[in-house]
């Protein structure tokens, strides 16, 4: 466990770039790890998360060569990769295990799949059961938890029609389609981030698009030609990241913050259209596109925020950012409430819990509720030094350092693991 001081502060000025995007660089790297040739990956995630799912592609048997941020991986093909005994070790990170499933139920060869003790307490049935119906056969804990097995095998092509807004379900049944007969179908119930249909087309994969419905055509089941090609690519800076630094910024009048190459993909944006709904000012800059996704530089200056409701379908597009905006609830006007977000109770920690307790270990006021939490405004008065328990969960970690950064006392401690 490591502890961290926070202390307040008057203004944010300066210039920063957030590492590259967790998302696209899970996927870079295991798409790339499926092409044909070396890949080179810049600007990819320095986060723990992200290096796991470049230690398991390296365990299947891609050549990967880390640089500082720099990834080059030599891909195997579509039918390359090459089991192993030992357990693939996700650590972490939802997204390795889940989206690494997919791939794994493509394969001729059995895996185990584990992680951390709080991935090993996250459901996985929601991929289980999808993949299972593509014809894996995967065997986990009580049928919902890590370590799974999964014996993959011939997969045949589904038209699955999502139950719930998961952008992590999604790529594991398309990652999987890759492998399948014929063609795989997935409708979600409402957008999620949309990177790993992207990467795929980037890489070459027969994909389309139209609403709410992604169609994939299987490669590898009896179709011998059939590749994904190596690429050189570019890593958006990731907004998710970016926006505590735009959270931070927002809380002072005299603050000049500039951030720059940020990813701006559609489906990852709703959380500025919020910032702007509370009165955040900032301003884009110099907006491109990268490989399909598009980035952008933004230049954030103090404001008052108004604070308000955050719920139905706007909740799985900031489904990330919720924690900070619970955070900066006691700095606004009316309050932060956040609804139909129970998926936060099983994320890298229970988020709603979480919130709720160190909110009011600062002194905030707050409702919780089994889907969000409401979380009183300035009124209720200001937020004082404490110590936090981030249940091991960066984005706790987070939220709390910068509502630290306005509160009354000049100390808080943010326990860190
Ligand atoms: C992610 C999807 C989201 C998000 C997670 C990353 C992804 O999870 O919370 O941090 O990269 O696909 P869900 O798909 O479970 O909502």
């Amino acid at each position: 466990m490591r502890k961290r001081t926070i202390r307040p502060a008057k203004q944010l000025t300066g210039g920063i770039e957030p590492p590259g995007d967790k998302s696209i660089s899970h996927r870079y790297a295991m798409i790339a790890a499926l092409a044909e040739g070396a890949s080179e990956l810049r600007h990819f995630a320095a986060a723990a998360d992200c290096h796991s799912t470049l230690d398991c592609m390296k365990a299947l048997g891609a050549t990967v060569k880390v640089d500082k941020d720099t990834v080059r991986i030599a891909g195997r093909g579509l039918r390359g990769l090459k089991g192993t005994r030992r357990a693939l070790d996700a650590g972490n990170s939802g997204t390795t295990m889940r989206l690494l499933a997919g791939i794994l139920a493509g394969q001729e060869f059995t895996s185990q799949l584990t992680g951390d003790a709080s991935l090993q307490k996250r459901p996985m049935k929601r991929i289980v059961g999808p993949l299972r119906q593509m014809g894996a056969d995967i065997r986990a804990r009580d049928d919902n938890f890590a370590p799974l097995e999964i014996r993959g095998g011939r997969l045949h092509g589904i038209d699955f029609k999502m139950p719930m807004a998961s952008a992590q379900v999604k790529s594991a049944v398309l990652l999987a389609g890759l492998f399948a007969e014929g063609e795989t179908i997935v409708t979600e119930p409402a957008r999620t981030r949309d990177h790993t249909e992207l990467a795929l087309e980037e890489f070459g994969a027969p994909i389309e698009k139209s609403g709410k419905t992604i169609r994939i055509q299987g490669l590898a089941a009896g179709n011998g030609t059939a590749k994904l090609q190596s690429r050189s690519l570019d890593i958006p800076g990731d907004l998710s990241s970016a926006v505590f630094f735009i959270a931070a910024a927002s809380l002072f009048p005299d603050s000049n913050l500039l951030i720059h190459n940020v990813g701006l993909n559609p489906t990852r944006t709703a959380i500025l259209d919020l910032f702007v709904s509370m009165g955040a000012s900032f301003q884009m800059l110099s907006v491109r596109s990268a490989h399909g996704e598009i980035v952008g530089d933004l230049a954030v200056k103090g404001a008052s925020l108004k604070g308000g409701v955050i719920e139905g379908q706007q909740i799985p597009l900031v489904i990330d950012e919720l924690p900070m905006l619970a955070a900066l609830g006691p700095y606004t006007e009316q309050g932060i409430e956040i609804r139909d977000a129970a998926e936060l109770r099983v994320k890298e920690s229970d988020r709603i819990a979480a919130l709720a307790e160190n909110l009011r270990r600062m002194g905030a006021t707050v409702e919780e509720r089994p889907d969000g939490l409401r979380v009183e405004g300035r009124a209720a008065g200001k937020l004082r030094g404490a110590e936090i328990e981030p249940h091991g969960d960066h984005r706790i970690a987070m939220a709390f350092a910068v509502a630290a950064l306005g509160a009354n006392e000049d100390l808080e401690r943010i326990a860190e693991r």
